[in-house]
């Protein structure tokens, strides 16, 4: 069967759409029901949007929990089963969004644990989106070197206060009578915000301040750089790893060992098309083959066109012999495609000699049956 795993139906992404645009109007009514001068949704108006987003939302996370029931592993009891995703991330999230509206209802949660809740409903956007999940991964991988600049700005801080505390407290009591007082000015300033409303007024005062504030341009941009570069590498990691499932489920890359796997991975790059589109055009230059991961292609030399299936590839045969293309090869549903760039598979075909003959022997069964549409005689 056709593993379409990759692309959610089209009614899944009517289901998604739906119930972000619900989550996102619950989180407005919410919101704008806070503003003092009237807004379209207060009121009643209000009151009615919220009623209707609570209940399609009550909806949603009644048939989150079916699902899992209903699509548990044989063996697994459901209570077991619902229990361990009500009380997961996800099913925290959805119980929040819709519970305390509820209970405010009801009179039995103060407003202003409404409005918490109500604005943490934006969170439902997350079942849907890989944000929370990749800023926890780089948080971990991250760790270390985010501990060592939590200390060294704690240290900043602490040092900065004390130092403008001795120095300031006689001539500007108010500003830096303590220690805790003169942290508020410690943030401040080494976070570049500067408010200005606690300044050192002494010459040796303003002389330690100038040197915080420069240390703080250097020190406190320290973590925003280690989140950035864990960021990209975390995305980085998670497209290898999408290219490296999608490889797996290419037959003809089965007889590769980890080395030549990693190789191959780092050279492949995902492309989807959708029915109709042509991937390549007879008598064009080759310049790159493609893996089907999932989907049909068509094959057309002018007789009846040939359909190529998951784990077959096509646009071998221009890169092999050099030659302009011999057929054109036309989507026949919506395909992820792997495709490796000429340089590359020459690269690779030497790396991988055997790989390289198996190709070349499929190539050339390809062009005799080319050979013998052209001369049906024969
Ligand atoms: P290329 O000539 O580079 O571009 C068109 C591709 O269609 C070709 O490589 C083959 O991969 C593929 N192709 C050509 N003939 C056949 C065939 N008889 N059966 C399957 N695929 C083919």
């Amino acid at each position: 069967m056709l593993d379409r795993g990759h692309f959610p139906s089209r009614k899944a992404v009517l289901y998604r759409t739906l119930i972000c645009g619900l989550a996102l109007l619950g989180t407005a009514v919410e919101v704008l029901g806070t503003v003092q001068d009237g807004t379209i949704l207060q009121g009643p108006i209000g009151h009615g949007v919220e009623w209707v987003t609570m209940i399609g939302l009550s909806l949603d996370l009644i048939l989150q929990a079916w699902n899992v029931v209903v699509f548990r592993h044989p063996g697994e009891s459901g209570f077991t089963v619902w229990r361990r995703h009500q009380f997961g991330l996800f099913g925290l999230i959805d119980m929040l969004a819709v519970l305390p509206f509820f209970l405010a209802e009801l009179e039995a949660l103060p407003e202003d644990w409404r409005t918490v809740f109500g604005v943490m409903r934006f969170l439902k956007l997350a079942r849907y989106s890989p944000a929370l999940e990749t800023v926890g991964s780089v948080l971990r991988r991250e760790s270390r070197p985010l501990q060592s600049a939590v200390f060294i700005m704690a240290l900043l801080m602490l040092s900065s206060s004390t130092a403008l505390f001795l120095v300031e407290r006689g001539v500007n009591p108010r500003s830096f009578g303590s220690i805790p007082q003169s942290m508020w000015w410690s943030v401040v300033t080494l976070t570049t915000l500067g408010y200005g409303d606690v300044v050192p007024i002494s010459n040796l005062g303003k002389l330690l301040g100038g040197m915080t504030a420069l240390l703080g341009v250097g020190m406190f941009a320290l973590p925003a750089s280690i989140m950035a570069t864990g960021f990209a590498e975390e995305v980085k990691r998670r497209d290898f790893l999408s290219v490296w499932h999608m490889v797996a489920k290419v037959p003809f890359f089965a007889g590769l060992d980890a080395e030549q796997i990693a190789s191959i991975t780092s050279l492949l790059r995902v492309v989807s098309a959708a029915p109709g589109d042509v991937l390549i055009r007879e008598g064009d230059i080759g310049d790159r083959m493609y893996f089907i991961v999932n989907g049909l292609v068509s094959v057309d030399f002018g007789g009846k066109p040939v359909v190529l299936k998951d784990g077959e590839f096509f646009g071998e045969i221009a890169l092999l012999h050099n030659s302009p293309r011999t057929a054109t090869v036309t989507a026949r549903s919506r395909c992820q495609l792997l495709t490796l760039a000429v340089q590359d598979f020459h690269d690779f075909i030497q790396g991988s000699p055997r790989i390289g003959e198996a190709m070349a022997r499929t190539a050339q069964q390809r062009l005799s049956e080319q050979e013998h549409l052209e001369d049906p005689v024969l």
